[in-house]
């Protein structure tokens, strides 16, 4: 099972179906807050559906190529950090995240991202990772700032979200220039 310690009472475990009943309950409580930049909220609208995501994360993961985990703070479920499917032909991998409203602000995704990276460029062995997050969405774009990213380029109208389309800022790290940080 992939588990990656985050911090002393933080860790990241892979997402099973057995966890839907809380992601969806967490998802549902703050959907307002997410669907402002997350286009999958809206078509979550029961546990069934937060369970077939899983099931299909699962399946990805059995198959080696990426892994839905949650965060957990103090044992409470606290949001997700999830890649896109692996391109093992260049070695390369985009990952993406969100929190709960209240556990915003503390570092935690932060700290989170910087030990999938590490996963990802280090134990796995890619070449490349990338975020790619909306230009208004400053909070997420602090994150690959934050960790050392290089900001690549603007992906002009690359989501839509909630009827309009947002331009991304693609931000990308390589192995050789990830410094593995305690
Ligand atoms: C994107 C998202 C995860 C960012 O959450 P966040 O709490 O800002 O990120 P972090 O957990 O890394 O915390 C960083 C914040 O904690 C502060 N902080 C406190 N201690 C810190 C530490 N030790 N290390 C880093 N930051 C710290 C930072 O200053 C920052 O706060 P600020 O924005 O007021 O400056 C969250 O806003 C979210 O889920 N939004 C909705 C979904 C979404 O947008 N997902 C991304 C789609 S691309």
């Amino acid at each position: 099972m992939f588990r990656a310690p985050v911090r002393a009472d933080v860790d990241l475990r892979l997402l099973e179906e057995r966890h839907a009943a809380t992601v969806f309950a967490l998802v549902d409580r703050e959907r307002e807050y997410l669907r402002e930049w997350l286009p999958w909220v809206d078509a979550t609208q029961s546990e069934d559906d937060v369970s077939t995501f899983i099931r299909s994360e699962l399946e990805k993961f059995a198959s080696n190529n990426g892994f839905a985990a949650g965060l957990w703070r103090q044992g409470q479920f606290a949001g997700v950090i999830g890649t896109h499917k692996i391109d093992w032909m260049n070695r390369k991998v985009e990952f993406g995240y969100w929190l709960g409203r209240s556990y915003q602000g503390t570092g935690l995704m932060t700290d989170a991202c910087r030990a999938v990276v590490t996963h990802l460029l280090i134990e796995m062995n890619l070449n490349r990772a990338e975020i790619h997050c909306a230009v208004d969405n400053t909070k997420s774009c602090a994150i690959p700032r934050r960790l050392g990213f290089t900001l690549e380029g603007q992906i002009r109208e690359g989501e839509l979200l909630n009827g309009r389309y947002h331009d991304l800022l693609l931000f990308g790290m390589l192995q050789r220039d990830w410094k593995v940080q305690g």
